[in-house]
Formats: structure tokens, sequence, C-alpha cells
């Protein structure tokens, strides 16, 4: 959602926030906007709907002066249509001094503009965010102090916001308030940055400061200070950003989704890394504060996430239950809190989330926490809200995840989903030494068979572009499969903008097949025929069910499998894996394929129409 950056030093500011913002883009967005204090002409803003080569032809046309400070916004609508009006950032007080800019909603904004109304405020925009501009102008020519009047104003303020506030009359700070949306801080060498995240600045500098909750940044040149909106100066942790700017460019990629498909051998392996010994032993010291008394005495585990990262929740549900022996649900976070959850005190909540910053978990964290339960946090963001406030972290490494929808973040979170059904399954002993150590040994081949299967996709490729014109595609799975089946259809309809559903195999005689029509083409994740509990001959009879109605089948079958050729139109094969581990493998032509079919329709692959990167609201 909206991306936030600030900036003062000695560089020039325009750049900087222009560099910044276009790091941002991938957080989604539909208009943008900076603003920079000159010595001479006082405050200078440009903003402009659309993307920001709208802004950038704007700033080419009507040129800014080379300055210090500035604040540059990309605003994904919420309240009010993505105009150039309501673009960001917004100036307040009667000479329109102050320029404010804003991530997340404003709840009480209609009372607080009914205020403002009756006291002759006029506004220019149909924003939320305006009248936190009005209110610090105003508190700030009643104080003379812009810290002062921010603080009295932010804690006037219900809802999420990071908000940034500049001032031509205190020409050398930047202020910044987080409440439930992201900010972090960069520290230079006489220069200092704010961001939505570390992508902001991190071609500037790595050396970074998360802020916390209802905490207020002053940001100067030689300076940042941090207080809480009660006044309580707070002594920031400093973190050092792990990947370079250059991890979050397209490197010659046509998309960055494309070149994030492609790194997904890497973010497997990075996510296994000093966690899996060649003999298959997992450690996980980020859940030391888990002992082993702890871990045997969960009575279940309970998986929140949203979208993709709830697929992954999915399938880690599939290992801990097989290998550890303990009750996992997996719940959509915003449906989590809202129904009255039974949280014991030996309920172990894992929050998974790529950019840590979803606000519909953070919610659902946040009422597992209240309720006495402990949170384990599966994340790809360092700083990130979520690993803040949780009890523990296991980090994701699948580097920063650009393309809007997930895919390296997504194997990512699988690969960690595993090493925690492992590491469970030795701490409570529901697994042989010999066994868990065979698993352990097979996960870490799992990165080359990542590769084997990029290497493969042309044939999907094909498939994708010559059904760019389908109107529905449907997806069909069963245990780990079924998950990857729903990605599959997740993928295809965020990226493709067509009906696509993803159903358990075995579902399919209960309702779905009714849909099944001549030519409906379906896609189906057939799982290994080497399984001991095979549910492949189930799998070929639903295959055989569909057919016989009409349907084009493409099949996403293991090396080896000689039956499934003779029942699909196409089959896509990925090499053979313990089949708890199939969906890393399986999962890869879908990616490719939606990706493919999108491209074919002329669509934005990284920036699909109405979504956001980030979901900071509720
Ligand atoms: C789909 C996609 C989304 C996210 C979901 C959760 O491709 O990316 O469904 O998985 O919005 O986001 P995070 O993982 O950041 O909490």
């Amino acid at each position: 959602m909206c991306g936030i950056v600030g900036y003062v030093g000695p560089k020039s500011t325009l750049d900087v926030l222009l560099g910044g913002l276009r790091r941002l883009e991938y957080r989604g967005y539909d208009s943008a906007g900076v603003s920079v204090i000159d010595p001479v002409e006082g405050l200078l803003t440009r903003k402009k709907a659309g993307k920001l080569d709208a802004l950038i032809s704007e700033v080419t046309e009507h040129p800014l002066p080379i300055s210090h400070i500035g604040i540059g916004h990309t605003r994904w609508a919420t309240h009010g249509a993505p105009t150039d009006g309501n673009a960001h950032p917004h100036l307040g007080g009667p000479h329109q001094k102050l320029a404010l800019i804003h991530n997340g909603i404003i709840e009480n904004f209609a009372e607080l503009k009914a205020e403002l109304t009756a006291a002759g405020t006029r506004f220019s925009s149909e924003t939320d965010t305006e009248v936190a501009a009005h209110l610090i102008a105003r508190e700030f020519e009643n104080t003379g102090d812009l810290p002062t009047a921010f603080a009295s104003v932010v804690n006037r303020l219900h809802g999420a916001f990071t908000i940034l506030v500049i001032h031509e009359d205190a020409p050398d700070v930047v202020l910044a308030a987080r409440r439930n949306a992201p900010l972090v801080v960069g520290l230079g060498d006489g220069e200092n940055f704010l961001g939505s995240d570390v992508a902001a600045f991190v071609e500037h500098t790595k050396r970074a400061i998360s802020v916390g909750q209802d905490q207020i940044v002053t940001l100067r040149r030689d300076s940042v200070e941090i207080h809480t909106f009660a006044g309580d100066k707070v002594t920031p942790e400093e973190f050092v950003v792990d990947w370079d700017a250059s991890a979050a460019s397209k490197g010659g990629w046509s998309s960055f989704m494309a070149k994030e498909i492609a790194d997904q051998p890497q973010a497997v392996a990075d996510t296994l890394m000093g966690r899996l010994s060649s003999s298959g032993t997992v450690t996980l010291t980020e859940i030391d504060g888990l002992s082993k008394a702890d871990i045997a005495s969960l009575d279940r585990i309970m998986i929140v996430a949203c979208g993709t990262a709830s697929y992954a929740g999915d399938i880690a549900k599939y290992a801990i239950e097989k290998w550890a022996r303990v009750p996992v649900q997996v719940e959509l976070s915003h449906e989590f809190r809202y129904r009255d959850p039974i949280i014991t005190p030996n309920t172990l909540v894992v929050a998974i989330s790529q950019s840590g910053e979803t606000m519909d978990t953070l919610m659902a964290t946040r009422y597992a926490a209240e309720r006495g339960a402990k949170v384990l946090a599966i994340c790809n963001t360092q700083g990130a809200t979520l690993a803040r406030e949780s009890d523990a972290v296991i980090y994701t490494h699948a580097g920063p995840e650009v393309a809007v929808a997930s895919t390296k973040a997504l194997v990512a979170q699988i690969t960690a989903g595993y090493l925690l059904a492992l590491f469970m399954a030795q701490q409570r002993d529901t697994l042989s030494s010999a066994a868990a150590g065979e698993l352990g040994r097979e996960l870490l081949t799992m990165p080359a068979k990542v590769s084997t299967v990029l290497e493969r996709l042309e044939a999907v490729a094909t498939l994708g572009r010559d059904m760019a014109d389908a109107k529905s595609v449907l997806f069909l799975g069963r245990n780990v499969g079924f998950p990857v089946a729903m990605e599959g259809a997740l993928k295809l309809k965020e990226l493709a903008y067509i009906h696509a559903e993803g159903f358990a195999a075995g579902e399919l005689k209960h309702g779905p097949i009714a849909l099944i029509e001549t030519g409906q083409p379906v896609i189906v994740i057939v799982p290994s025929p080497r399984d001991s509990e095979t549910l492949h001959p189930k799998v070929i009879s639903n295959i055989q069910e569909i057919r016989a109605r009409g349907a084009i089948v493409i099949a996403i079958a293991e090396d080896g499998d000689q039956l499934v050729g003779d029942f699909a139109e196409h089959v896509i094969f990925v090499p053979q894996a313990e089949p708890m581990f199939a969906p890393l493998l399986t999962v890869i032509p879908l990616q490719r394929f939606a990706l493919e079919l999108s491209t074919a329709k002329g669509l934005d692959v990284d920036q699909p129409r109405n979504l956001a990167k980030s979901v900071t609201v509720e």
C-alpha cells in the first residue's frame, strides 16, 4: 500500500525521493507526489495521479530547485478517488507552509474535519489525510514549536497511520509518527532517511532502525530522536539490512516476477542455510525461547496468514501434523479474531507473512498474544512490525520480493514450515532420528530440484500463451497438492484477471464437477505414484471423470509417472521428491503459467490492478 520516503541531507532531495519511490512502487499505488523545502522559494509540492512517470513528467515540466529536505509518497486510494487533488502530500494552514504524507486510515477524520470546517478551514481534497495537515499547521501557529504541535495532533488521531511532515518555517526537520503502519529510519553519515520499508533507502545506507508502535521520530541531518506518543525518550535498536540494492532490481529480467521465479532455488537454499546440517538435523536458534518441554506440551498450533502465505500455512499443517503429531489449524487472519477462537497457554500461534506488515495478520497475532498464546512469526522482512511484536521469528531468506504476486517468498515460507515441522518432531521425539535425518537430507536436495523445474518451463510458458483467451481455468489437487491448486488459481486470478478456482480433487463429485464442459481447461497436481499411501490412482480417476465430460487436462506430475500421459492432454514433469516436499516443485509451473498468460494478455504482471504488495489496512 502507500509508500513513504523522507530525507534530510546533502544529496539532491528530489533524486533521493524519486529513487525511493521507484523502489517502493511494488507496494502498489495509483498516484504519487513530493514536497521539498527551498531556502528561497519555501515549500514546493508536485503531485500527480497515475504512475511515477506521470510525476516525473510533472517535475520535468515544472522543475524543483535542488533542495536538502523533503518527503515523497505513493498513494493507494482509500478515501477519495486517485486524482491529482487527492494525491499526497497534503498542505496545511492558511499559507500552505506545511506538507504531510500519510499511509493508513484516520478513522476519526469526519469528526476532526467537522471541527476544522466549523473554524473556517477550507479543504482541497476528499481524503481523510488532509485533516492532519490542517490540525498540525494550526497547532504550530499556536505553539511555535513543530515537534510539540506534531505530537499533540498525532495523539488525537485514531486508526492506522504513518505520517511524515515538513514545514517551511522549520526547514531542518522531518517529523514522523507511526501507529499500526510501517516506518523505518535509515541512518546515514550527515544525512538520514525515512521509509515505509528499507527498500526506500537501501541504495544509500544499510544501517536502519525499525520504529515501534506509537512512536515519533524527529529526523535531522545529524540526529535521529525517537519518543513515544506520551513523550518518553526511546533508545532505538539499530540493525543492518542484509540485502543490497541490486537484489531489488530486475537485473535484465522482463519483470520482477520473472526474476523472482528464477530466484527460487536460492530462496529455498538461503532459508535452509545454517538451519539444516548435512546429516539432516534441524537447528532453529530463533526459537530457543521455546524449550523442549514447551514444545512437548503444546496442545495445538494455530497458523494465521492471508492469501498465498496461508497456502504455505496449509502445507506446514500437513508436515507438522504428520511428523510432530500436534494438531494444527490454519486460519485466514481476518477471520481468526472474529470467531472467539479457543486459545490456551499451550497454544502456539504461527503467523506467516512475507511483508510482516499485513494488518489482518498483525491484528490476529495481537489478539492471540493478549490471550496468552506465544507467537512465532515466519517473516521475510527484517525489522517488520510482525517480527518486532512476536516472541520469536524464523526469517525466510528470500530477499526482497518486489512483484505484487508472491513467488519466491512462498517457497521460502513452505521451506520454513518444513524446518519447523522437522524441528518439532525432533523435540517431541515423534520421528525416529533415522527418519528425521532422511527427511532433512532430502530437504537439502530441494534447491537443485527447484532449479531443474525452472529449466523445464518452456512447455508451460507456451501453454500459458496459447491459453490467453481462456475465460476460466480450474485447478485440482489432493493432500499437499490441494493448497498448490489454490495457489495456482490465486496467481491466475490476480495476474490474468480470469476466473480460476482451486479444488480438492476429492470434492469434485460433491459439486464442482458441474462446472466441467467441453474445452474447460483443468490443471491437475498429480501426487507421486511412489507414495505408500498413494492418492495417485484416485487422482487419475478424477482426471478420467473430468475428461469424460470434455475437460482439457494439463497434469503436473513427477518424473517416471508412466500412467498420467494416457489421461492428460499435456503433462509437465517435475523431479521426483519426498511427497511432502513436492509443493516446492509443483507450484513453480503454475507461477510461470500465470505469468505467461498475463503477459500474453498485455497486462502488468508486477503490479496487477487494484492490488497492493503490503496490505496495511484491515
Ligand atoms: C498473492 C499474494 C498475497 C499475499 C498476502 C499476504 O500473490 O502475494 O496473497 O500472500 O497479501 O501478504 P504477506 O505475506 O505480506 O502477509
